[in-house]
């Protein structure tokens, strides 16, 4: 249909104005890096974390990508969702969860989406390596 988007208001917000962008590439005071690309396309997305040492809760999530509004705009949305939640809970997070919070993505636009939980992932099993707890990596989930 001519003058209409295929995106929700949600997710327009969203890319307008995502939030928790990282500024600059210093990655040194995170506790958890993840990054993630679909080779295909080229598109690459880098997730970081800071975590509660005791409580293993997420209390910053930034992010930043070279991707398209889909990218964007569930990556935004992730970021704000993770915070306070356990690295365990954040992990679990699905990509249809993030859908739904948007309001619904296109179809053909779900690849690029995930892009973010991938990293955030990745991130996750980061900081576990990096703290010895190599015992607690999971493996991407379908
Ligand atoms: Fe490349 Fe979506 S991230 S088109
Ligand atoms: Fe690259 Fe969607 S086109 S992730």
């Amino acid at each position: 249909q001519a003058g209409e988007w295929a995106y929700t208001e949600k997710l327009k917000e969203h890319f307008m104005s995502p939030k928790n962008i990282m500024q600059g590439e210093n990655t040194d005071e995170f506790d958890g890096v993840g990054m993630e690309g679909n080779l295909q396309c080229g598109d690459q997305m880098m997730v970081v974390i800071k975590v509660d040492r005791d409580t293993e809760v997420i209390t910053d999530c930034q992010w930043k990508t070279y991707g398209c509004a889909s990218a964007i705009a569930s990556t935004s949305i992730l970021s704000e969702m993770v915070k306070g939640k356990t690295l365990d809970q954040a992990f679990h997070i699905s990509p249809k969860e993030v859908a739904q919070e948007l309001g619904g993505l296109p179809d053909n636009k779900i690849h690029c989406s995930v892009l973010g939980d991938k990293a955030l992932r990745a991130a996750i099993n980061n900081y576990y390596v990096r703290n010895g707890m190599d015992d607690k990596v999971k493996q991407e989930q379908a």
